[in-house]
């Protein structure tokens, strides 16, 4: 029998193309789009095991909506660290906390040029009309929606050494411009915005100096601001250039520098403010956005960086283990005087993580009141997230989705066309369940989160990370 661990954790024996999958309930007519899913397809290669949940070899899947039908894909990226794990039957490329045996020659050859993985599996986006794989590492593969194949790379800065950058860049639906930070770690290293518009040539729009550069997976945009939530889990660069230890584990956290919030003017790129805060960590911003003389900043916050310890594969393999909670936190920025300090409160007593919210129309605007979630049960809380949650800001109450035995992803928010209420549409997400051994694409109302329809998909889909709905133009 396996356990919850054994599949979400393993590894996909099969490249699927299905072209319609089982379907209990009913599909919206107006859902006619493509869900692409990223996550890893690969947890061990040959006897080797990664070590960390973000870890693994990219694997994509495509679901495929229209005519009250889904149709299903799942394929990994054909990579180069894909190529040599095939072709050496071993993990060849380093990732987020795992690299490769290195022999004593191997170590110093890592000084010059750290076989730094391409397995770009942690998110997807369309930027100027590609649809890229995402990945922190430097290089962003393109990948074609009808088949999956990989197409082609594309990188902020030139050079696969010394810089990395975040999966969830965001979009100004304005101007139609991607934006997204870059790390560039350097004896003198920097915090850098780029912004990539219509014909797809990234940009510089803003830059900020850094001695010791935190660990960001995210960062904040709102009208008029980038937003660096500067969490003290940070890095000496010499020691990253040196890649003396796998890549997150060059990270120190040093609480006693708290977590200033640092923004930096949108048009001139100038330094436009400083707010201190008490240290805390998280993986992901929501949203932001500016309201009289405040700018409030979302997040899905942790007391510190433990999280990023308990996504280690032994301590996840332990049934009994229990995850440190998010929590949904608001925190108010007093924008006049450019400096101060920020407050928070927290907007909801449940345990969130992979927040999503209608980005579409709410994006940088405060009258947005929903976000979805995973979390954990509060009446479960060893293992995995067992549960989904959609959180009211307003009123801090939450409606919750679980199923015993059942393990959902990212809860990713489609609205119906022309709606006018904000949770009008439905909440996709691939559910394990482990007591089939099987996965499933749920679809819930996202209004009342009450099960709409469920799509059976023939095997695990292991647990992933982020996904984008595309809709059909
Ligand atoms: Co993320």
């Amino acid at each position: 029998m396996s356990t919850v661990f054994d599949l979400g954790f393993g590894v996909t024996e099969r490249e699927l193309a299905l072209e319609a999958l089982p379907v209990r309930g009913r599909l919206p007519d107006w859902l006619r789009g493509t869900l692409v899913r990223n996550g890893p397809g690969a947890f061990r290669v040959g006897a080797q095991q990664y070590r960390h949940w973000f870890d693994g070899l990219a694997m994509l899947h495509k679901f495929s909506f229209g005519d009250g039908r889904v149709s299903y894909a799942n394929k990994f990226l054909e990579t180069r660290s894909y190529a040599a794990a095939q072709a050496n039957g071993r993990i060849s490329y380093s990732e987020f906390a795992t690299d490769p045996c290195r022999s004593l020659f191997g170590r110093v050859m890592a000084v010059f040029s750290p076989r730094i993985t391409d397995s770009a599996k942690v998110n997807v986006a369309r930027i100027a009309d590609r649809y890229l794989a995402l990945a922190e590492t430097p290089i962003q593969v393109e990948f074609d929606l009808e088949t999956l194949k990989t197409v082609g790379v594309f990188s902020y800065e030139a050079g696969p050494v010394g810089q990395m950058t975040t999966v969830h860049p965001h979009v100004d639906f304005a101007d139609d411009t991607v934006y997204n930070l870059v790390t560039r770690y350097q004896a003198r290293s920097h915090y850098r915005f780029y912004a990539v518009a219509g014909g797809g040539r990234p940009r510089r729009v803003a830059q900020m100096p850094v001695a010791e550069p935190a660990y960001l997976h995210s960062f904040g945009l709102s009208r008029n601001y980038f937003i660096l939530a500067e969490f003290p889990l940070v890095v000496n660069p010499l020691h990253l250039l040196l890649w003396l230890r796998p890549y997150i584990e060059n990270f120190k956290w040093k609480p006693e520098r708290g977590a200033p919030f640092h923004l930096l003017d949108r048009r001139t790129g100038a330094p436009a403010g400083r707010f201190e805060a008490d240290p805390y960590f998280a993986f992901h911003h929501i949203n932001a956005f500016e309201r009289g003389d405040e700018l409030i900043v979302d997040l899905c916050a942790y007391p510190d960086a433990g999280i990023v310890q308990s996504y280690y594969l032994n301590r996840l393999s332990d049934a009994r283990g229990e995850l440190p909670w998010g929590r949904l936190r608001r925190y108010r920025l007093p924008l006049k005087g450019r400096r101060g300090r920020a407050v928070f409160e927290t907007v909801a007593d449940v345990c969130l993580e992979l927040p999503r919210f209608d980005y579409e129309r709410f994006n940088m605007d405060g009258r947005y009141r929903y976000v979805y979630a995973v979390s954990v049960r509060p009446d479960q809380r060893q293992g995995f997230y067992n549960q989904l949650v959609k959180v009211d800001i307003e009123t801090g109450r939450a409606l919750t989705w679980h199923e015993n035995d059942c393990y959902p992803g990212e809860a990713v928010f489609v609205g119906a066309p022309g709606r006018t209420a904000e949770d009008d549409g439905v909440i996709l997400s691939v559910v394990l369940d482990a007591a089939r051994g099987t996965s499933f694409l749920l679809v819930l109302d996202a209004q009342s989160f009450a099960e709409r329809a469920r799509a059976e998909i023939p095997h695990a889909v292991l647990f992933g990370y982020h996904g984008e709905y595309f809709r059909r133009s």
